[in-house]
């Protein structure tokens, strides 16, 4: 079932027959690939309803261009569902339905969270994530969401959000789903042929090998080394390799013990932007 607006999703889920059942929530901008379905797949396992939002949000992009090119696919996103379970509910609404008067993102203070990476090189970026997300959570009031730890600041971002707002929904984090090199899945690989996919797994053996070294080597010996990885391949151009502290995602500057650390990559590949994470204690 195709829900395209919040009235139309309130009055789907509201009748008597659908009060009292839990409702999980998957938020995706669509694309859907293996990623998005392995999360639906953990909603459909854990809840009664399951409700999969699919909605380019304009107020994330910080590059009108990568917005133009975000690929989109109404028809076969929902074939992809469909084949997981009849049941799930899409819930595909237009920007001005979702917006309301103006499509605008707020202004939110996550401190460090959004200071580093992705916040510090996609100017606005996580206003918009927290906006329509807010408005999403509004619209599908779930019991539960879920969010791949691939976009492990977002999941931050989305955990600080609900304990602020004082929601009661519960945030469940998904481990990265990978193809068989390691490539973390993403919407955006659609832009690459099968041999660049090859090489641009070169991100998570790059992540994989300061995993290895975390032990032994200081934080400046791996973040020279990650570089070094990149600065030997020309079709790749880095943004950023960071070591960061999970919880606070400020960048390490020594390592505390009994404290948790990931590696952070972004990179630009052949046009496409990519980005991955490892847990590395
Ligand atoms: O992760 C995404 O696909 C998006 O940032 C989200 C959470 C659906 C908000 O637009």
């Amino acid at each position: 079932m195709i829900i395209r607006t919040k009235d139309e999703l309130k009055g789907f889920l509201c009748p008597s027959n659908n009060t009292g059942k839990t409702v999980g929530f998957v938020p995706t901008m669509g694309a859907l690939h293996q990623g998005h379905l392995s999360l639906v797949q953990q909603a459909l396992n854990e809840n009664d309803l399951v409700v999969v939002s699919i909605f380019v949000n304009p107020t994330q992009f910080n590059n009108p261009e990568d917005l133009q090119r975000y690929p989109q696919n109404l028809e076969a996103d929902v074939s992809l569902l469909k084949s997981l379970s009849p049941e799930v509910i899409v819930f595909a609404p237009a920007a001005k339905d979702l917006y309301q008067e103006t499509i605008s993102a707020k202004a939110y203070d996550f401190g460090s969270l959004t200071q580093f990476m992705e916040g510090q090189h996609r100017a606005g970026h996580f206003d918009g994530v927290a906006t329509v997300v807010s408005l999403l959570f509004d619209a599908v009031n779930p019991d539960c969401a879920y969010f791949g730890e691939k976009d492990f600041q977002q999941l931050r971002v989305i955990q600080t959000l609900v304990q602020d707002q004082n929601l009661s929904i519960s945030i469940v984090p998904c481990p990265i789903a990978r193809n068989a090199d390691g490539l973390a899945l993403s919407s955006r690989n659609e832009r690459l042929t099968e041999a660049q996919k090859k090489q641009a797994s070169l991100l998570y053996r790059v992540l994989e090998q300061t995993q290895k070294s975390f032990a032994h080597q200081s934080l400046e010996q791996l973040r020279k080394s990650a570089k070094q990885a990149f600065s030997d391949q020309i079709d790749f151009d880095l943004e950023y390799f960071e070591i960061a502290d999970a919880q606070t995602l400020t960048p390490a500057i020594n390592i505390a013990s009994g404290k948790k650390y990931r590696a952070f990559i972004a990179a630009h590949f052949h046009g496409v932007r990519l980005i991955d994470n490892l847990e590395l204690n």
